[in-house]
């Protein structure tokens, strides 16, 4: 299952990027796009060692592209798409524009409402009982007691691609709780 990480250590990102180096430095450029899938079989995207991720799918159920998600959705949208495990999970544009490497688990660590997002506000605020998360999923008001969890984005062939998230969580610089 997802959950079964190996004992890994060693920052998944910057080993991931060492090894693409590796690869990428003993090959030419012309051949770097015939490698990409080799690529991705060999290294799949923020695996942590518990295996492939999920490609995002929208609201109807369709693959999420990079290129038609970033068409329709503006700098600092955020917008629910399925995740792993089927979680709900917000796509994260960037004010610049671009597709962040994250994804915030839309389900609210109190008890587990599905959070929507005040754009109004910039936050994450739960209808159920008043938790409130900022614009990356940090919890700044109780009930909930834990951030929204991550997952790691990653864009293969255009598609966008969950995974588990099992380094430190950049908000608060603890370890998840959700892995
Ligand atoms: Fe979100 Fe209770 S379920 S605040």
């Amino acid at each position: 299952s997802m959950a079964a990480a190996a004992p890994e250590r060693v920052p998944d990102m910057e080993k991931r990027n060492l090894m693409n180096l590796l690869l990428l430095g003993a090959i030419s450029l012309p051949t770097a796009g015939l490698l990409g899938p080799y690529l991705y079989f060999l290294v799949p995207p923020g695996s942590g060692g518990s295996g492939l991720g999920v490609t995002a799918k929208d609201a109807l159920g369709n693959d999420v592209t990079m290129s038609g998600w970033l068409k329709t959705h503006q700098p600092g949208d955020r917008t629910l798409a399925q995740g792993l495990k089927g979680d709900p999970t917000y796509l994260v544009v960037e004010n610049d524009g671009t597709l962040a490497t994250y994804g915030v688990n839309a389900v609210c660590t109190h008890l587990g409402c599905v959070v929507p997002w005040n754009k109004a506000e910039n936050k994450f605020m739960c209808p159920c009982h008043g938790s409130q998360y900022n614009n990356q999923g940090k919890v700044v008001r109780g009930p909930a007691p834990l951030s929204l969890a991550l997952a790691h984005v990653d864009v293969t062939d255009d598609k966008v691609v969950f995974s588990q998230w099992s380094e430190t969580d950049f908000r608060t610089g603890e370890e998840p709780w959700w892995s």
